[in-house]
């Protein structure tokens, strides 16, 4: 499994830690920044990793900000992107099992790097379930294909 990995500047410190455990547990990944505090814009990040990921260059990415709620909405744009904010270990497990999620998104001013371990640990190692899910998330495609030909 190929992992990418990004952050802003408000989750450079939990992405450090991530990237240690996912180097601990000898997972494929790339980190994609940013690597320092300075001030950038979550969007930027969040589409760098859900582009690579959406390619099909990366089976899997973690993105990170303050809240993970802007990431996790910016990804949500890229077509083919199933991003999912989870602050527990059990919504990680059911992202993959059930919603079949590509993206994992963390708030590194929810959590601390102990619980974020715990729910990569979890995404990471729950497999999707298929079957009546498949068709839950092949109508999340339908309607992302619908919403492209709709005119506002
Ligand atoms: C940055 O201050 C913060 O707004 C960002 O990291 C994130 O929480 C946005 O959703």
């Amino acid at each position: 499994m190929k992992i990418a990995i990004g952050s802003d500047h408000a989750g450079v410190q939990l992405k450090a830690a991530i990237v240690e455990y996912l180097k601990k547990k000898g997972y494929e990944y790339q980190d994609f920044g940013v690597c320092s505090t300075e001030s950038v814009d979550y969007p930027d990040q969040a589409a760098i990793v859900a582009r690579a990921v959406a390619n099909g260059e990366f089976d899997q990415g973690i993105i990170i900000c303050g809240t993970g709620i802007g990431v996790s909405i910016a990804a949500n744009k890229i077509r083919g992107i199933r991003a999912a904010l989870c602050h527990d270990v059990f919504s990680a497990r059911m992202a993959r099992a059930h919603n079949n999620s590509n993206i994992l998104a963390l708030g590194a001013r929810v959590i601390g790097p102990g619980l974020a371990e715990a729910i990569v640990e979890a995404y990471l190692e729950a497999e999707f379930a298929g079957g009546r899910h498949q068709l839950r998330v092949d109508k999340i495609s339908k309607l992302e294909e619908e919403s492209q030909k709709e005119v506002h």
